[in-house]
């Protein structure tokens, strides 16, 4: 539970830069709008709108009802687990089983496609963050090694991470960060100074099959095996489980969007085998990014893809079944994330357009469908948690962000969030594509407070924080849901090529504090840890990867003293490649 709120930490939308056309970034002006070309000036105001003549009733934190009866319910359904992974030949879609038997025709007729985006392997590229984009090794059980400083006592508990892990196979390389195996990082702290750390593979039916075959064998994001179409076509699309890992107690799953989720046991880290969560369809996906708010209460979004298809909005149980669950009408292109704000979700739409086609018959990869509108609008779905019926759905200019932070409900009654917006709009991932194939590029994007009108979806307030691209926000877990004053996130300086810093965002005055990595070291997503012993204190918990010594590590901030540069840093035992997301779970007292 939070032991803390009020209304000092709250954003003051008439601070810096208010009620002008400029905007401050720890004490430096930047001018408004750059990163976002297509703003109206009346789209824009830099000092919030004061809403008045509601005639929504807005739920206050301290006024939220308790958990409605359910709208949809499917409370009480057994989560069932798809057959074992390892192995596995079964199809469970019907259709599937027809693309096999397709397959089986097309390869009696000799029609077979050559692979479509693979790459070689072993191309030598001189990009230093490249070694952070190798394939990973398992490890069971080992020791970290402290390299300087000491373990905190007060940060006890586990922390998982998920990425990428396996990018080449048969003398092919995949084409996109996006399309590794999923590899789990575990990095257990008994707060006596000791940690044990493993890794592990996502056996997922792809991986398996890959295995077996000594080369990839499934369509994926950007590729397309060698093979016939129905062997490439999106009836059998890889799950690469490679996006998320997330705890309900004792179950651990590992997360990828355009899937099931993947059950992970969670002593062994072994894989149980894809889950519906009690209420997922056949080949319903779910989202990569379920929100838990500091009370606990853990939302998400399920979407069907196809003609026909449609997303959801749902709340998940302590054991992370689905229990309510909710038609979002409206919604054609589901987000990469979503924003929990006070008693509102909101899910910002931006105007990716998909071609799919070509790869529901084995022609093209997914990537190669997405495009971008820019004639089209962002639009902006308000949701009341209490139902989870949309609100209102509001229009915006055009515009992107892969990740949102610090949602939360303004004492205007605006919902204020942190979004980051680049300067080139890029629904498939392509910067991640080229830095994982040793381009530099640049990612991430400029970190903007936005404040939308709850009664008509509109942005009414727009302030950019820092003139500079950041990515991976991280909050006090006692804020999720209703954002602090903070936000933590990955920086990159313009000639890295990857994220080389950390910054702590202020969401009114900007970078309020930094870190700077060491020459050639390039870090990871942070997530912030309230120590156990003091709840005063938070940790910043990250891995790093050190390309001049090949090694990755375990890094802890004190997580209000960035500048004083890192408290503890630990050798893993092997390299770890840069991944997406994870958690920490904090030991049971
Ligand atoms: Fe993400």
């Amino acid at each position: 539970m939070r032991p803390h709120r009020s209304s000092t930490h709250r954003g003051n939308p008439s601070g810096p830069g208010a009620g002008t056309d400029r905007t401050r970034s720890g004490g430096k002006v930047v001018p408004v709008g750059r990163s976002t070309e297509g703003w109206r000036r009346d789209d824009v105001a830099q000092t919030p709108t004061l809403l008045t003549g509601a005639s929504l009733t807005i739920p206050t934190s301290a006024s939220r009802t308790p958990r409605p009866a359910a709208v949809d319910p499917v409370a009480g359904a057994t989560m069932t687990v798809a057959p074992a992974t390892p192995g596995a030949t079964r199809e469970t879609m019907p259709l599937r089983g027809v693309a096999g038997a397709l397959d089986d025709a097309f390869d009696a007729l000799g029609v077979r496609l050559p692979s479509t985006g693979l790459q070689r392997s072993a191309v030598p590229i001189d990009a230093r963050w490249l070694g952070g984009v190798e394939n990973a090794q398992e490890v069971r059980g080992a020791a970290l090694v402290d390299l300087e400083g000491a373990l905190p006592p007060g940060l006890r508990g586990t922390l998982l991470r998920n990425g990428p892990g396996r990018f080449d196979r048969g003398g092919e390389r995949v084409p996109h960060w996006f399309d590794g195996d999923g590899g789990i990082l575990r990095v257990t702290l008994d707060g006596r100074g000791a940690a044990t750390t493993d890794y592990r593979f996502v056996r997922s039916k792809a991986y398996v099959d890959d295995e077996a075959a000594g080369r990839f064998t499934h369509p994926a994001f950007g590729y397309l095996p060698e093979g016939s179409p129905a062997r490439r076509s999106l009836l059998r699309a890889k799950n690469p489980a490679n996006t998320h890992i997330v705890a309900f107690g004792d179950r651990l799953l590992a997360l990828y969007e355009g899937a099931r989720p993947t059950a992970l046991d969670a002593h062994t880290l072994d894989t149980v085998g894809e889950v519906d969560l009690g209420a997922l369809g056949s080949s319903e996906c779910f989202t990569a990014h379920p929100h838990t708010d500091a009370d606990g209460r853990t939302f998400g979004f399920t979407y069907q893809p196809g003609p026909g298809g449609g997303a959801s909005v749902v709340e998940l149980g302590a054991g992370g079944e689905i229990e309510r669950k909710v038609r979002l009408p409206g919604l054609k292109a589901p987000p990469h994330d979503f924003i929990s704000a006070g008693p509102f979700l909101v899910f910002v739409e931006s105007p990716t357009v998909t071609n799919a086609l070509p790869a529901l018959v084995g022609l093209r990869a997914i990537s190669d469908g997405l495009g971008w509108n820019a004639r089209g609008k962002t639009r902006i779905h308000v949701i009341d948690k209490s139902t989870l019926d949309v609100v209102v759905t509001g229009n915006a200019p055009p515009f992107s962000s892969a990740h949102f932070g610090g949602g939360r409900l303004e004492d205007d009654g605006t919902i204020s969030f942190v979004a980051f917006i680049p300067d080139d709009n890029d629904p498939a991932g392509q910067s991640m594509a080229r830095f994982s194939r040793g381009e530099r590029t640049e990612v991430g994007g400029r970190p903007t407070r936005l404040h939308v009108d709850p009664k008509t979806g509109d942005i009414v307030g727009r302030v950019v924080l820092a003139d500079e691209r950041v990515e991976w926000p991280a909050e006090d877990p006692r804020d999720a849901g209703d954002g602090g004053p903070s936000l933590w996130c990955a920086t990159q300086s313009s000639t890295s090529g990857y994220f080389d810093g950390y910054a702590r965002l202020d969401r009114v005055s900007g970078i309020v504090d930094r870190a700077a990595l060491r020459d050639g070291v390039f870090g990871n997503e942070p997530v912030v840890v309230v120590d156990a012993d003091d709840p005063s204190r938070r940790w910043l918990v990250t891995v790093q990867y050190d390309s001049r010594a090949d090694r990755s590590e375990f890094v802890v901030y004190d997580a209000d003293a960035l500048a004083k540069g890192a408290h503890y840093r630990g050798a893993l035992p092997a390299v770890v490649p840069f991944g997406f997301h994870g958690s920490f779970v904090p030991a049971a007292r």
